[in-house]
Formats: C-alpha cells, structure tokens, sequence
C-alpha cells in the first residue's frame, strides 16, 4: 500500500509543530525499535477542554502525518474523548497507513494518553 494523498499532506505540511510555552500537559514517547520519539504539548482549560496542542518530532514521516492528524483531531475537545482517540481512528482519519507502518501511529495516541493522565493525577481528576 501507498502512502494516501493525506499522509502525504500532512508529512510535507504538519499542522501544529512547535512548542507551547505554557503547557500545562507534556509528555514524550519513544519507539524502541526504531528509535523516534514525539513530544506532545497540552493547553488545557479548568473545564478540561483542550485549548492547544502540538508536537515535535524525531520520526519518520507516518509518525509526522500521525501526530499532526492527532493534534488536529482533539484541538477543541474534552480530555475525556481525547482520550478514547485509538490509533486506528487517527490511521483511518489519514485513508490507512501501510501494515509495517501502523505501528508509528501509536506514538502520537500514547504520547497523547499519557499526557493526559498524568494531568488528570496532576490535578486529582479521575
Ligand atoms: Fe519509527 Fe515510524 S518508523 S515511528
């Protein structure tokens, strides 16, 4: 399988990469086989909504497509349904990603998850 017309979108122009200075939700996930990692940053309101998002990234382009297209997909939302976002939904999102390269769109749902409950401990949220 090919890389769709919107892997190939987001690759060459990710949405949302850069740092937020004042996230109030961070965390970096890494792929021990091959080795990328992605940064995720979090501004999220005190009604739990996500104000802002972005990433930076270390990885290959489906890793790029897959935490610009993760980003875009929670901006504006609930942590709670950010937090239901599964891999597969942010691959079908793109039009599919290629067997051998499914797996580097765990990096942007992990690092979303695990920013997100560390927030939720943070702050005594269940
Ligand atoms: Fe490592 Fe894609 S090859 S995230």
């Amino acid at each position: 399988m090919e890389y769709t017309e919107k892997v190939m979108d987001h690759f060459l122009n990710p949405r949302n990469v850069r740092k937020i200075d004042d996230a109030n939700a961070i965390a970096e996930v890494g792929n021990a086989t091959c080795g990328d990692i992605i940064k995720l940053y979090l501004k999220i309101t005190a009604e739990g909504i996500i104000e802002d998002i972005s990433f930076q990234t270390f990885g290959c382009g489906a890793a790029i497509a897959t935490s610009s297209m993760t980003t875009e997909m929670v901006k504006g939302k609930h942590i709670d349904e950010a937090l239901a976002l599964t891999r597969e939904q942010v691959a079908d999102e793109l039009g599919g990603l290629p067997a051998n390269k499914m797996h580097c769109s765990n990096l942007a749902a992990d690092a979303l998850h695990k920013a997100i409950k560390e927030y939720k401990a943070k702050n005594g949220l269940k």
